[in-house]
């Protein structure tokens, strides 16, 4: 230790612990308030540079960042979605309202082939989830039958009327959304015979392999793990966790760009939640599946502040801080610690809608704050997560003051994501990289004030920079690495074996 002021902070990058799937960094994307229209969706007569309807500007940045994967509809949308609304030529499809969000009009005219081909054009996986509380199983199978079904069937047959030859390679489906609550307000035990049934009909056409998902449970609801995978987890892929970080009450949750130094540490606090909520659900699940092939999925997580005043309640428009960043810095490194369970994640939501990473006003957008998050932290994507450990303090509610994880790709290369969550207190850390001679190839920080933000005026304000302060030492046996780690910053370093 060269200095009684720095934290040592040790990774091993011979001591690999699980793959970190891609799918951890994945999104939601909800017919909700702007997310699909007037967000990704502009249609193709827009002003507004698109293919087929799809924002060119967004489509790109979601490249940049590798969106690996897209659920969609919903969300509670997804249990009053009837699939066949949304298909054939415009004028014919059905109009519906959207009562769980704003009482809008839905014209479906974003549906089955709009949101395959929005996935195409972003080069990700889609997910798409079933309508288990007002849908017939029938309906169900259908839809699968529709989606993946290559050769001669009635709904291949339809499909293909309707302008798309090819099945489509759709891997993920979930069978119902929080069907303890908006999605049918099942009981555990009723709700997991009803995806045995369900689930049964969920075909594998030809080569189609569908990874099925079930309803798992709301936060720390334990007793819904246990009673789904007691009865059910023979026919289950992946169980759906969903927890948001709530500052204050469901009915005051605060604003998400005014708070006190104070919220922004219960905000830390109430994130810290999903470390226990995970480790608890896992442990549940290795009980009934000890080999951990069932995939702990977190659907859903993420902010969720007051709506922006003057905006539809509706809608969950909200701002987007550094406090954000910090959050799904914190997440993110919980699943990547933890992906011998988490086999998948889906921050909510894409765009304009709860903790968003991406913002539109018209033919502005701007990328969040939380987007330049999920930029630095692709490289983890399909990495093998490896020893470390920070020898950091506790924040309060025992949230370590430094959060991190590290991981080798398949190259031996070296990322590592960490981040100091102070609100003033800086760090210096000195890390030991051990196992060889490491350079740095890349450094780069998102570093500001808790309260900073990007706006429609000023789009860059928070943005990743390059970092040039690390310095690295080498003795026979690793890399020591020197960096400053300022308050309220996250920091990605990439290394090459040399
Ligand atoms: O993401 C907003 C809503 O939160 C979803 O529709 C629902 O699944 C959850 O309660």
């Amino acid at each position: 230790m060269k200095g009684d002021r720095s934290m040592r902070y040790i990774v091993q990058p011979e001591i690999r612990i699980s793959r970190i799937n891609r799918n951890i960094y994945g999104n939601f994307s909800e017919h909700l308030g702007r997310c699909i229209y007037n967000g990704i969706f502009v249609g193709k007569d827009s002003p507004i540079d698109n293919v087929r309807g799809m924002r060119c500007d967004i489509v790109e940045a979601l490249k940049q960042a590798k969106l690996p994967i897209l659920r969609w509809p919903g969300g509670c949308f997804a249990d009053e979605y009837h699939w066949k609304d949304g298909i054939g030529p415009l004028p014919t499809r059905k109009k519906m309202i959207n009562t769980h969000w704003g009482g809008v009009v839905e014209d479906n005219s974003f549906g089955t082939h709009e949101f395959f081909d929005l996935c195409e054009q972003i080069g990700c996986e889609p997910y798409v989830n079933g309508n288990v509380g007002s849908g017939s199983v029938q309906e169900m199978s259908e839809w699968v039958e529709y989606m993946t079904m290559d050769g001669t069937s009635p709904m291949a047959d339809l499909r293909k009327a309707n302008g798309r030859e090819q099945a489509w390679p759709l891997k993920y489906f979930a069978v119902g959304n929080e069907n303890w609550g908006c999605g049918g307000n099942m009981t555990a035990e009723f709700y997991a015979n009803q995806y045995r049934r369900y689930q049964t009909f969920v075909r594998n056409y030809g080569a189609s392999r569908i990874y099925k998902v079930a309803c798992g449970p709301s936060d720390a609801d334990y007793r819904w793990t246990d009673v789904l995978m007691r009865e059910a987890a023979h026919c289950i892929d992946g169980l759906s966790l969903h927890h948001y970080t709530v500052t204050g009450t469901w009915a005051h949750k605060g604003s998400a760009t005014d708070f006190t130094e104070a919220e922004y540490y219960k905000t830390l606090e109430r994130a810290w939640d999903m470390e226990t909520m995970v480790r608890t659900h896992a442990g549940i699940m290795d009980r009934y599946d000890p080999a951990r092939r069932v995939g702990l999925i977190v659907d859903e997580w993420g902010t969720w502040f007051d709506v922006e005043p003057g905006t539809n309640p509706g809608f969950l428009y909200q701002q987007n801080t550094m406090r954000d960043a910090m959050v799904a810095a914190l997440n993110l490194n919980i699943f990547n610690k933890h992906s011998d369970r988490v086999h998948g994640a889906n921050i909510a939501q894409l765009i304009n809608v709860l903790q968003a990473l991406i913002l539109t006003d018209g033919e502005k957008m701007l990328k969040t704050p939380t987007y330049h998050v999920f930029e630095m932290y692709k490289t983890h994507q399909d990495g093998d997560l490896v020893q470390s450990a920070a020898a950091t303090g506790k924040l309060e509610g025992g949230v370590p003051q430094v959060t991190e994880s590290a991981s080798v790709d398949a190259e031996g290369n070296v990322t590592v994501t960490i981040a100091n969550m102070h609100a003033s207190k800086a760090e210096k850390i000195e890390m030991r990289l051990d196992g060889g001679r490491y350079e740095l190839v890349e450094a780069h920080t998102l570093s500001d004030e808790i309260h900073a933000l990007n706006t429609f005026d000023e789009p860059d304000a928070v943005c990743a920079k390059r970092y040039t302060g690390a310095a690295c030492t080498y003795d026979a046996m690793g890399t020591e690495v020197t960096f400053d780690l300022p308050a309220c910053t996250l920091t990605l370093l990439r290394f090459r074996k040399v």
